[in-house]
């Protein structure tokens, strides 16, 4: 778990982020979400050491990262696994240069244990036998998916990733927001994903924060978004409207289940005499 409290940061008299308190939960798909400008990168790169906060904590397992000394830090940086917008990868370097670079800046392990893990997070992106690729030779979907590979080759236990499905087709976005989930409960990483994409908002939103000028308007889950009443938050996620009778339907839906839920527990209270068996005849 990643505990933000009372954060603030600025350039010189411009205050991006104002008062930012939020609970970033272990095992879990946090997403952040705001319009553009909010503050949400200037966020994330508080969250990972980039920018120093001007006030406020960072605690990571309940020690403030703010606060530590360049040692300490470069623990927790350890632990921290990254995937910058545009994918960020060295396009002079081929797939395996990429994804093997975290594993020289931070181990010591043989080069023969160090190739054994970059295989097998090739193979976890499904990019196996990619190794020798150049950037220029990957379509966007694969270069998110080496940037993955990249991110949790040193085996993290904090993952973020900023906008995960800039430039992708609404298809490969989906596979990609598939596979960090996939990581994210398969390894229980806390996943921190910065996106404007209202699909993942909706497929892999497990905790969702609202950003709005700088500071935390709201926080929920995917359910919860449908029924919010939130005007800024519902004006910023359901913009079109398609998006507004989608959440009409999804509304509708999510009523009808919780109906038919309170039916079966009514039907199987109603029904639990029967299954006790009768007393017998004296
Ligand atoms: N290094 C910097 N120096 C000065 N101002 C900055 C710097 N980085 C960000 N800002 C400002 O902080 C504000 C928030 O920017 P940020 O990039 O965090 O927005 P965002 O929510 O990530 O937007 P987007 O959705 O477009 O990525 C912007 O007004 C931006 O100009
Ligand atoms: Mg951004």
């Amino acid at each position: 778990m990643i505990e933000v409290i009372n954060l603030k940061k600025g350039f010189g008299d411009k205050v991006v982020i104002h008062d930012a308190s939020l609970v970033l939960k272990a095992g879990h798909c946090n997403l952040i979400i705001g319009s553009s400008g909010s503050g949400k990168t200037v966020l994330m790169k508080c969250l990972v050491g980039l920018f120093q906060p001007d006030s406020g904590s960072i605690l990571y397992g309940g020690k403030d990262y703010t606060q530590m000394s360049v040692d300490q830090r470069k623990e927790v940086r350890k632990e921290i696994g990254m995937l910058f917008q545009g994918s960020a990868l060295f396009t002079s370097m081929t797939v395996e240069e990429n994804v093997i670079f975290p594993l020289d800046m931070f181990t010591r392990d043989t080069r023969k244990e160090k190739m054994k893990r970059v295989d097998a997070v090739l193979d976890r992106v499904n990019l196996k036998g990619a190794n020798k690729k150049f950037p220029a030779e990957l379509s966007g979907g694969m270069m998110k998916r080496v940037g993955i590979a990249r991110a949790i080759v040193l085996n993290p236990k904090y993952l973020f990733v900023d906008e995960p499905n800039s430039g992708l087709d609404p298809q490969t976005s989906g596979l990609i927001d598939k596979l960090i989930k996939e990581i994210t409960d398969e390894f229980q990483i806390t996943t921190v994903i910065n996106t404007h994409d209202m699909n993942s908002v909706m497929e892999i939103g497990d905790h969702i924060v609202y950003m709005y000028q700088g500071n935390k308007e709201w926080e929920g889950n995917n359910k919860e978004i449908i029924f919010s009443k939130n005007q800024r938050l519902n004006d910023f996620i359901f913009a079109s409207e398609f998006l507004r009778d989608a959440k009409d339907m999804r509304q509708l839906e999510e009523t009808g289940k919780i109906a038919n839920d309170r039916n079966m527990e009514q039907l199987t209270s109603d029904d639990a005499p029967e299954l006790v068996p009768p007393p017998e005849d004296k």
